[in-house]
């Protein structure tokens, strides 16, 4: 593992970024994985600023998002569709025809979530995943659990990511308990992971994903099984190691 510790979110965004700038350069068809929360904006500020610099254009690029809330529309300004344009796809060149985001709400899920991993497969499988980690050791929306998922797949809700996320609804009432997610095994097929973490709250996390058990009951520790994962904190996410 890569592990850095940064001064400021921004030298983190900047590092995730110029990894991933790297991979826009060097492939012809990049596939991004991307994430939502707090922890990936700078990065993606980073990357539409070389956008507008003219350094990268998204043109070739394929995104895959990790994970979706069910229960509420795309069109809600909590999913995490309007999440992703507002904070990156609305600012680059990136045709929508090759933007995807988990449905939150598809007719079959089986059937949507077995489409939405041969997708990934299809084109060719993503080459730079972004992830945060949830208070209790989640990626994606990968919750502690007795077994290591594998692809995408519906899930419920933990009362400590629910609580979590209260931050951004109304109404605790409005926060959804479910959502659609990549499986950890899904996660893992990534060809280079950076996974960012920031703030006190996540300093155990950080700890049991880096020293601890590779254990589903902190999903995350199982990126110490992937030879190509950088893991960029603030001192903060680092205090505990
Ligand atoms: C949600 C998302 C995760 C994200 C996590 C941490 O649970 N599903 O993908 O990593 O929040 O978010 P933040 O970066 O805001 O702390």
């Amino acid at each position: 593992m890569d592990i850095r510790v940064f001064d400021s979110d921004c030298e983190i965004g900047k590092a995730a970024a110029q990894i991933i700038i790297d991979c826009i350069k060097t492939k012809e068809k990049p596939v991004l994985g991307l994430a939502t929360g707090a922890s990936p904006v700078p990065t993606y500020k980073c990357l539409i600023d070389a956008y507008n610099k003219g350094e990268i254009s998204f043109k070739n690029v394929t995104t895959f998002n990790l994970d979706e809330y069910c229960g509420i529309p795309a069109s809600d300004k909590n999913s995490y569709y309007t999440f992703m344009h507002e904070n990156l796809f609305n600012h680059i060149d990136i045709s929508e025809d090759n933007v995807n985001i988990p449905s939150g709400n598809p007719e079959n899920v089986e059937e949507f979530c077995s489409a939405y991993d041969k997708k990934i497969k299809d084109a060719g499988g993503i080459d730079v995943q972004v992830l945060g980690i949830g208070r209790n050791g989640h990626i994606g929306f990968n919750e502690p659990a007795e077994k290591f998922t594998k692809g995408t797949y519906k899930v419920s809700l933990t009362e400590s990511t629910i609580e979590a996320n209260m931050i951004y609804f109304d109404s605790p009432d409005d926060v959804p308990r479910e959502a659609v997610t990549m499986g950890v095994e899904s996660i893992l097929d990534a060809k280079e992971i950076i996974l960012i973490a920031e703030g006190a709250a996540k300093a155990q996390a950080v700890h049991d994903m880096i020293k601890g058990a590779v254990s589903p009951s902190c999903p995350a520790s199982i990126l110490q099984r992937h030879n190509n994962v950088h893991i960029f904190l603030d001192r903060e996410a680092a205090a505990l190691l």
